[in-house]
């Protein structure tokens, strides 16, 4: 059999809709704030879809870094210094990550990456952040939703942290999939530099090369410039450090990523004032690192403790939110009915 795009090739799951339903929200004004930074407190997927009237085709990068199919509830720890020295710990639950199913879970999923795509610039990309267990299910929802041509890069993050006392390899990297809107339009991609390896260095030095092509269009060799390297192009694979017990930039708030990883992607796939969405936004990391890197930025979370997490970390970062909520357009009291009431 002749398959000439990966797309048509489909996972299926038992119940599996496409798309599944969700109530209608309306998205209320909470408190006036800057508009270059939004949070919206709600469920993801109703206030995608609600925003769609308004931001259809306005998003540059959306990253998206759901719960991982842990099956616990997450809680944030956090550490008071009481005394001379002496710390105390108290947590609180930040969110569920209990599903019923693996496809359960994939629904949400894919609900909420079709919902995200539409919003998407056609310069867009949207980055799905997951982990082992689910990336290559993820992937194919992906290829479903954008058609696999639309599929850019598999960035492995690998990290170090306690080792475990599993036998097995120690599990050392997260996987976030990038798909572009259109693979027809140049998407928003600003190139990075890593430092060159240490054996081209040894080689070649640090001075950019210029490849010489034969006659059959193959390489003969390099030929060394006068001009400085910048570095070789960024690769995908990249090793951040996860965020360490004391550091400044630690909330307390469970898988909050680093905002090294944050900035690294921000930097590469939008440019100033493109608008970067984040519809899991936990700790609100990509609304800090999108805000001091100049991007209009917007985030949704449903836990009241995000929220509150976000909140801080803009104050601290001077910046007061524009706010709303997403209220259930059933619940909505008509006017006449809220004046009768009232
Ligand atoms: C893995 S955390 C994101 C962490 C974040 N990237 C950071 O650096 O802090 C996932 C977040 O998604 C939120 N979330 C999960 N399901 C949601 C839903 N249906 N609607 C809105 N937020 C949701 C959770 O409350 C949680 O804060």
């Amino acid at each position: 059999m002749a398959i000439s795009d990966a797309s048509h090739i489909r996972l299926s799951w038992p119940g599996k809709q496409e798309p599944s339903t969700t109530p209608e929200v309306r998205l209320q004004p909470a408190q006036p704030g800057d508009a270059r930074c939004e949070l919206i407190a709600g469920d993801n997927l109703a206030t995608l879809r609600a925003l769609a009237g308004e931001r259809a085709g306005q998003v540059t990068l959306a990253y998206l870094d759901p719960p991982f199919f842990t099956g616990k509830t997450h809680v944030r720890v956090l550490r008071r210094r009481e005394g001379r020295g002496k710390i105390l710990r108290s947590t609180a639950p930040a969110f569920d990550d209990h599903w019923e199913s693996l496809p359960a879970y994939l629904q949400a999923l894919r609900d909420r990456v079709a919902a995200t795509r539409e919003l998407l610039a056609e310069h867009g990309s949207l980055v799905l952040h997951v982990d082992p267990k689910t990336s290559h299910y993820a992937k194919i929802v992906c290829d479903e939703v954008f058609g696999s041509r639309c599929f850019a890069s598999e960035i492995i993050w690998r990290y170090r942290r306690w080792p475990s006392k599993t036998k097995n390899f120690q599990r050392v990297h997260d996987v976030l999939l990038r798909f572009v809107k259109n693979p027809r339009v140049e998407p928003r991609f600003h190139q990075l530099y890593e430092p060159l390896a240490a054996s081209t260095v040894a080689t070649w030095g640090t001075q950019r090369q210029r490849a010489v092509v034969g006659a059959a269009g193959t390489r003969t060799h390099s030929s060394r410039t006068a001009a400085e390297s910048p570095g070789a192009p960024l690769g995908d694979v990249w090793e951040i450090g996860i965020i360490g017990p004391v550091a400044r930039e630690r909330t307390g708030y469970p898988t909050q990523k680093p905002e090294a990883l944050l900035e690294r992607l921000i930097a590469t796939c939008s440019g100033p004032d493109d608008l970067v969405l984040d519809p899991y936004a936990g700790s609100g990391t990509s609304l800090i690192v999108g805000a001091r890197l100049q991007r209009r930025v917007l985030g949704i979370d449903s836990s009241p403790e995000a929220l509150q997490v976000i909140r801080q970390r803009l104050a601290r970062a001077g910046i007061t939110p524009l706010e709303r909520h997403a209220v259930e357009a059933e619940h909505e009291a008509a006017p006449e009915r809220r004046a009768q009431a009232s």
